[in-house]
């Protein structure tokens, strides 16, 4: 059996800088048309300039001229003018807000949602995207749905807002879609697959270990039925969080899962098991060109389900990382890339 996708993109990738950036950017390059990419790097990406030097790195290192690297400002408060700026920017896509302290590299994030809304409130009238981490400082499993009050104040109080929920891991923050239409969400690959008691239910999988963390299974298949479904307001974001593997195995591990280099075939496996590759296109690529008007450029990636063996870590330029499903086999793997 084959598969094609038009334009797969991914809607939320950490891609890093230095040699992390290029080892993990060709991955993505190869199997994505475009991607949007996180602004949370050390310093954050919080200025027009830095944003433009990040996406000439980010376009130097995945090695695809065509791919379409959309780029993300790490929420502060900004001035209309720079604003402005960048929306003229080319490759500019929106402001990820993080909650301060909540993820990887997120100190420098909001402590108080009062202080954001002027430039909330500039965002909506320019028609700039607003991107979430939405977790809330609270116990891990409740973290999600503690943070979904602020979800919906921001939702009402800003109608003409777009706001992405990055990343949703709750039954919840699956049905608080319903309750606004100016409401969207990013999902994972590890999200469709995995529970809490994946991540340590057994042994403790520090490659598993993610914010937000794996939640019930009923939460799995809240996210499953919306994903496999067709909801019209879900999008893949594979989250691929590369950590080089020294700080994923010791003790205090990093959160996130690279998931890039498998992204693609282990989606084709899951939506085909579930019977639902006619849902694959629209989750990897068709409801983000709608809900943000996107106009990617064209490229056609085939999958079959032929067996993948994936490495145990990819390693260059000094780096390695260790990838979900390292070592196992898969079902499909990617046969075409035009
Ligand atoms: C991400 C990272 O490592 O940058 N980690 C993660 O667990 N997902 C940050 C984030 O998206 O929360
Ligand atoms: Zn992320």
């Amino acid at each position: 059996m084959e598969i094609s996708v038009r334009a797969p993109l991914d809607m939320h990738l950490h891609l890093r800088d230095g040699e992390m950036l290029r080892l993990v950017a060709p991955m993505s390059a190869a199997d994505f048309a475009g991607a949007v990419v996180m602004p949370n790097l050390v310093p954050p990406v919080a200025s027009v300039e830095a944003m433009q030097e990040y996406r000439g790195r980010v376009l130097a290192a995945g090695k695809e001229p065509e791919f379409y690297a959309l780029m993300t400002l790490f929420f502060r408060e900004y001035t209309e003018e720079e604003l402005l700026r960048a929306k003229e920017t080319p490759g500019f896509f929106g402001i990820k807000l993080y909650p301060a302290g909540v993820t990887t590299n997120s100190e420098q994030g909001v402590g108080n949602m009062a202080s954001a809304e002027p430039t909330l409130r500039l965002m909506e009238q320019l028609g700039i995207p607003l991107l979430v981490h939405g977790e809330s400082h609270g116990f891990v499993l409740d973290r999600e749905e503690e943070f979904l009050p602020v979800y919906r104040s921001l939702a009402a109080k800003f109608p003409r807002l777009r706001i992405c929920m990055e990343h949703i891991s709750t039954a919840a923050a699956v049905k608080l879609l319903d309750e606004y239409e100016n409401l969207c969400a990013t999902i994972t690959l590890h999200h469709l697959l995995l529970t809490l008691d994946d991540v340590m239910g057994d042994k403790l999988r520090p490659h598993l270990f993610c914010k937000p963390i794996a939640k019930r299974e009923a939460d799995r298949e809240a996210l499953l039925t919306a994903a496999l479904g067709g909801h019209t307001r879900v999008m893949f974001g594979s989250d691929s969080a590369p950590h080089p593997r020294e700080a994923k195995e010791c003790c205090g591990c990093a959160a996130g899962i690279f998931s890039a280099p498998v992204a693609l075939p282990r989606l084709a496996q899951l939506f085909a098991l579930h019977g639902a590759v006619d849902k694959l296109q629209g989750f990897v690529s068709d409801n983000a060109r709608r809900i943000y008007g996107l106009h990617v450029p064209e490229k056609k990636v085939t999958l079959r389900d032929e067996p993948m063996q994936v490495p145990e870590s990819y390693r260059g330029f000094g780096q390695k990382v260790v990838p979900l499903d390292a070592g196992e086999e898969l079902g499909w793997r990617v046969v075409e890339r035009i």
